[in-house]
């Protein structure tokens, strides 16, 4: 089993929007595949309701043995299944960092027989949650909007992710997914030119347009390739084209 965590210390750059269409292709593609929410705002969880079969993302960090039992059992639906998050996720702040990271390992462990790809969303802060999933997993994605927070919180990840990489060694950065882009504004053009000249080994060759289809997709609790209208067609064409670049980089075998 690989793991992937999308992760970026900011909201609403499309780190549930990339953990949900992921997970989706990677089932499509006959794979079995666990998706992690561990962000209490519950939006993976929402998006992948119809995938939830009785596992709480509390219980990786407190119950490894239940995680055991439970992927021994009929834990997917149609190839999938959610660890959904639950509001027991808040009192991982107040966790040593060392001891969940170790549990949540040992959890991840149990996944890897009855699974092919774990994919973890992670909450908008660099807490003990964020931090132990980097540290348990092989490949980190970083979606990012082209705006000037967030450029600044990527140039904070870049830092941290340096430093989690000592504490991981294994973890492979796959990039920064240039994410919500207009073409038609100037300050999109000229912030992921920047990015693209401050780390031009770090961000994807491609990017994924600002498309309505994509946020309604997610509330419709549906991948962007089922919308039945025109203008998701585009946003497919992108998403698959991501979906394609994580799936070649993880080589995922099945
Ligand atoms: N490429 C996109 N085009 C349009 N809306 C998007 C796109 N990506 C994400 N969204 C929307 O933007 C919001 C934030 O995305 P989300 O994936 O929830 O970010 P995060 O998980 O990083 O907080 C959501 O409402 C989502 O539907
Ligand atoms: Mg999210």
């Amino acid at each position: 089993m690989k793991t992937l965590v999308t992760a970026i210390q900011k909201g609403g750059q499309g780190k549930t929007f990339a953990t949900c269409h992921l997970a989706y292709d990677f089932a499509e593609r006959g794979l079995r595949v666990a998706v992690i929410d561990l962000d209490t705002q519950g939006n993976a969880s929402f998006t992948l309701e119809r995938h939830h079969t009785g596992l709480n993302a509390s219980q990786l960090f407190t119950h490894p043995e239940q995680v055991k039992t439970w992927a021994a059992g009929d834990c997917t639906v149609d190839g999938l299944a959610v660890i959904a998050a639950d509001a027991s996720l808040a009192n991982l702040d107040k966790a040593d960092l060392a001891t969940a990271a170790g549990v949540l390992r040992q959890s991840i462990a149990a996944l890897a027989g009855h699974f092919d790809v774990c994919l973890i969303d992670t909450a908008p802060s660099l807490g003990v949650g964020m931090t132990s999933a980097v540290l348990a997993a092989d490949y980190m994605l970083s979606p990012i909007e082209m705006e000037a927070y967030s450029l600044q919180g990527m140039k904070k990840m870049v830092t941290v992710i340096g430093n989690l990489r000592k504490m991981n060694p294994k973890l492979k950065f796959l990039g920064m997914v240039p994410n919500k882009v207009d073409a038609r504004k100037p300050r999109h053009v000229a912030n992921l030119a920047t990015l693209q000249k401050a780390y031009p080994q770090l961000i994807l060759p491609f990017s994924i347009g600002a498309r309505d289809s994509i946020a309604e997709a997610l509330g419709e609790q549906m991948p962007v390739w089922k919308i039945r209208k025109t203008a998701a067609r585009r946003a497919t064409q992108e998403v698959r084209q991501l979906a394609e670049y994580v799936y070649t980089k993880m080589e995922i075998s099945q």
